[in-house]
């Protein structure tokens, strides 16, 4: 069922009013009152997020490192490759759910998706702009962007800022909403068949014996597999063990001078790891990291702020020794206390990886991905991902087939042709092109 959004969805969007009919397994999506969602302002931001030309060499845009191929991650690199081939200190996260996230970046260190997309841009590893001016520049001239921001805002030449531009990409980011996966579909969606046994198996540990709920939120209505709050547990902090205080103090010390915290943890491998401390200043918040949803992980490895652990398996592993990654590594000082020991048998751990593997929307379930080569080249060829729905009875799944439910539009992904479903009152852009 493929339709164009009509005049009566769009009535839908109301400034600040919570969205209608959000996926299986997910609330509304919080809209903030100052950035209303418009279908142009979307198309506007989709179109910023696709553009290379606003990076120092021409070659580098969100895209690159939130590949739709790659549940808008760059998955498998371990961390990100910017301009000229350089790399930060950190994996990409999904910016699928984001929109859902209290903070923004693995430390938090941005309060919104408005202001967020200020820094990749600047940051010398990811954009490598000397400051926003040369973009800007781009958009105030381009005259696509000068009647896509005439139309959108109503403005033009120098009124073009910043605060635009983050609005546009953040109301596109809006619509990268994606649940119903199996095990929405069994929680939530009533269907017992959704999740095979050992699914089930491994979802009874994740509530239980190994807690993992317990910062991996799932909630009566909905589940963001997020508290959206920072621990230890255990990742990366062995490379700065025996130097935190020292490493503390400059990092203080800089920050006073006036060093720009997103620069310095994103180049420098050591400030990277002192992770929420970098923004709260706070020594006890050394190492923790913002809790990652976990919908669509098995679409995005390695794991980790770092990229560290290869594998689901390796994450289980990780957190059934107590957050360490080998058994030879100590414990950290600053772990969190809900971090111990889990006693997991090696069927356990299966099992769990089965549950975690459960968490896959059908926009990113079996896709065949010819995009993003090893190298961080971008000049293939477009993306032909194909993202399939499962076929009917495979796996006892698809009784409730994506497609049929109500309150949902499919449509097509134009940069990449992968199917997204956005919930009613979440127009898609009309592409404008390059
Ligand atoms: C060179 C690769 C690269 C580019 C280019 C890039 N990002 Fe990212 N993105 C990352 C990395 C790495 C992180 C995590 C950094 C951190 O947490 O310190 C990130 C984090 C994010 C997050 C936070 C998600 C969360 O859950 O916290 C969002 C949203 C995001 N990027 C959107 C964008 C947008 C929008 C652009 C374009 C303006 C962009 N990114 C450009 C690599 C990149
Ligand atoms: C104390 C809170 C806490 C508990 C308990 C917890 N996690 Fe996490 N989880 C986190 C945080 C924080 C991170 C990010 C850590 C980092 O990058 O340093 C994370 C990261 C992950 C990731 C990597 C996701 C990605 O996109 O890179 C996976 C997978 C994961 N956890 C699964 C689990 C499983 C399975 C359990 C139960 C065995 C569990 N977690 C228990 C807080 C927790």
């Amino acid at each position: 069922m493929k339709f164009r959004l009509s005049i009566g969805a769009m009535a839908l969007l109301v400034a600040g009013v919570p969205l209608a009919n959000p996926p299986l397994g997910l609330p509304p999506v919080p809209v903030p009152a100052d950035n209303p969602q418009t279908p142009e302002k979307i198309a506007l931001g989709e179109r910023i997020f696709h553009d290379k030309r606003l990076s120092a060499t021409g070659e580098v845009g969100c895209v690159s490192c939130h590949d739709p191929a790659m549940a808008f991650t760059d998955s498998p690199k371990r961390v990100s490759v910017g301009v000229n081939g350089l790399t930060g200190t950190r994996n990409a996260p999904t910016v699928v759910n984001a929109a859902y996230m209290k903070s923004q970046f693995w430390d938090g260190r941005e309060p919104s998706l408005e202001t967020q997309s200020h820094q990749p841009f600047v940051n010398p590893v990811e954009g490598g702009l000397e400051n926003h001016a040369p973009l800007l520049a781009v958009v105030r001239s381009d005259p696509d962007y000068a009647a896509a921001f005439q139309r959108v805002y109503g403005k033009a030449g120098e009124q073009i800022t910043m605060t635009e531009i983050g609005q546009a990409i953040a109301s596109f980011e809006r619509t990268l909403i994606a649940g119903n996966s199996p095990f929405d579909r069994y929680h939530y969606g009533g269907d017992p068949r959704a999740l095979n046994d050992q699914e089930r198996r491994g979802f009874d540990l994740y509530l239980n014996k190994a807690r993992c709920v317990s910062c991996h939120v799932i909630e009566q209505d909905q589940a963001l597999f997020t508290d959206n709050a920072f621990h230890n547990v255990g990742v990366g902090i062995n490379q700065i063990q025996d130097e935190i205080p020292p490493l503390a103090s400059a990092f203080l010390e800089a920050k006073r001078r006036g060093a720009d915290v997103d620069k310095t943890v994103l180049t420098d491998p050591k400030a990277s790891e002192l992770g929420r401390f970098a923004v709260t200043d706070d020594i006890s918040t050394v190492g923790a990291f913002k809790t990652p949803t976990l919908r669509n992980v098995a679409r995005t490895a390695p794991y980790m702020h770092d990229g560290s652990l290869d594998t689901l398996r390796e994450v289980v592993i990780h957190y059934n020794l107590g957050g360490k990654s080998q058994e030879s590594d100590r414990v950290n000082p600053y772990l969190s206390g809900g971090i111990r020991p889990l006693d997991l048998s090696e069927p356990e751990i299966d099992d769990l990886v089965a549950f975690l593997e459960a968490l896959t929307s059908p926009e990113f379930a079996a896709t065949t991905a010819t995009t993003t080569s090893p190298t961080g080249d971008e000049d293939h060829e477009p993306s032909t991902v194909t993202a399939q729905l499962p076929e009917a009875g495979e796996r006892d799944r698809s009784d409730r087939p994506a497609a049929a439910e109500p309150g949902a539009v499919e449509l097509r992904q134009p940069e990449s042709g992968l199917h997204f479903r956005l919930p009613l009152g979440f127009p898609h852009p009309t592409h404008q092109g390059d």
